[in-house]
């Protein structure tokens, strides 16, 4: 069944076990990964971020004008996930990814997700404060769970800051539970989003133990989240450049950061990038085995894209000019077939 995000983090935390949550931008990989989930017997968290509902909405221009079909897209997936949730063995959270504003979390609860993610990460901490209370007091009574952010990933847009001025502050993070009253927050303590994380790259794990340590005193909930937690597997990077792709400087979080993070209290732990990648390679594989679809009218621009932009690794980028194709049926069946399996 589909239920919210709450259950899930008070279960991840009375059993100190860290739970993955993977973004989506079909419904193809909606379905399969609910079918992981069920192998491993683990509930799931899907998430789908503003530009993947308006992916899923059916807007080919989505990198700059998708948002206007961010509503039709979260219904889209949202439905899509309800029918697998339905006949799942695991229970499975439908979530929000990095909303942007009031109007995405809407968007996403009308749509059908049961948990939303508001980003106020970049407003000044009172503003943030606000934004996110407005989002509990509209989720909360629908039986929706919240995340806010508070601190700002590294990244490579980032470079007005000092790395260490971006870190989440402890006793701020306290404070943001007690006044907005979210159920999870993501901190900044040394992970990044993307594929170049950096070399050798160590969690400050400090920050979770301080903040958790504040919030059991106080006898307050409130879940830790890890953004930015790809490990970007350096088999699957490789892979992609033997096939011609040309991705460089690519560091993820070790696998063991990780483990240690969720002992000193990470409770949900987001990873895209390394879907991407994944993706990206099975794409470059189908046109590698089945030469004949490089040419062919409905698919052929997936792989002239794939040569073209050789540092990308957003299968949306490459699906774009076929979408429409793949999603009103106007592609052959057995290319459409082929396009599925490597999504
Ligand atoms: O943290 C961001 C997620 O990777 C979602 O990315 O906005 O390109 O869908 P997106
Ligand atoms: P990665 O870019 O490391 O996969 O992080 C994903 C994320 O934080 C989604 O919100
Ligand atoms: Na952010
Ligand atoms: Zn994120």
């Amino acid at each position: 069944s589909l239920i919210p995000l709450r259950p899930l983090l008070e279960a991840s935390m009375r059993y100190g076990f860290g739970q993955g949550a993977f973004n989506v931008n079909a419904a193809a990989q909606a379905k399969a990964a609910i079918e992981v989930h069920e192998m491993f017997r683990s509930p799931a968290i899907l998430q789908g971020a503003d530009l993947a509902n308006g992916f899923m909405g059916g807007r080919t221009d989505f990198i700059h004008a998708a948002l206007e079909d961010k509503k039709a897209g979260a219904r889209n997936i949202a439905a899509v996930v309800k029918k697998h949730a339905e006949n799942a063995s695991v229970p499975v959270v439908l979530h929000l990814d990095h909303g942007r504003d009031f109007d995405s979390c809407v968007a996403a609860i009308e749509g059908g997700y049961t948990s939303v993610m508001i980003d106020g990460s970049s407003l000044p901490f009172d503003e943030n404060v606000e934004l996110t209370r407005e989002v509990v007091k509209y989720a909360h009574p629908r039986g929706v769970s919240v995340e806010g952010e508070l601190g700002v990933l590294a990244g490579v847009e980032d470079h007005v800051f000092a790395a260490s001025s971006t870190y989440t502050n402890p006793l701020s993070a306290v404070e943001f539970f007690q006044k907005t009253g979210v159920d999870a927050l993501a901190i900044s303590y040394g992970t990044m989003h993307g594929a170049s994380k950096g070399k050798n790259v160590k969690l400050r794990k400090e920050i979770p133990v301080a903040i958790r340590e504040c919030m059991n005193h106080l006898g307050i909930f409130g879940a830790l989240v890890s953004h930015g937690s790809s490990t970007v597997p350096k088999y699957i990077v490789d892979e992609i450049n033997a096939l011609g792709g040309e991705l460089e400087d690519t560091h993820g979080i070790f696998i063991e950061e990780l483990k240690a993070a969720v002992g000193c209290g990470i409770n949900k732990i987001n990873v895209d990038t390394d879907i991407r990648l994944a993706v990206t390679r099975n794409m470059k594989e189908l046109f590698a085995a089945r030469p004949q679809l490089r040419s062919s009218p409905s698919v052929g621009g997936i792989y002239e894209l794939l040569e073209t932009k050789k540092n990308q690794f957003d299968p949306r980028v490459f699906l774009t000019p076929i979408m429409d194709t793949v999603m009103y049926g106007t592609v052959k069946d057995e290319d459409r077939a082929a396009i599925v399996d490597c999504i």
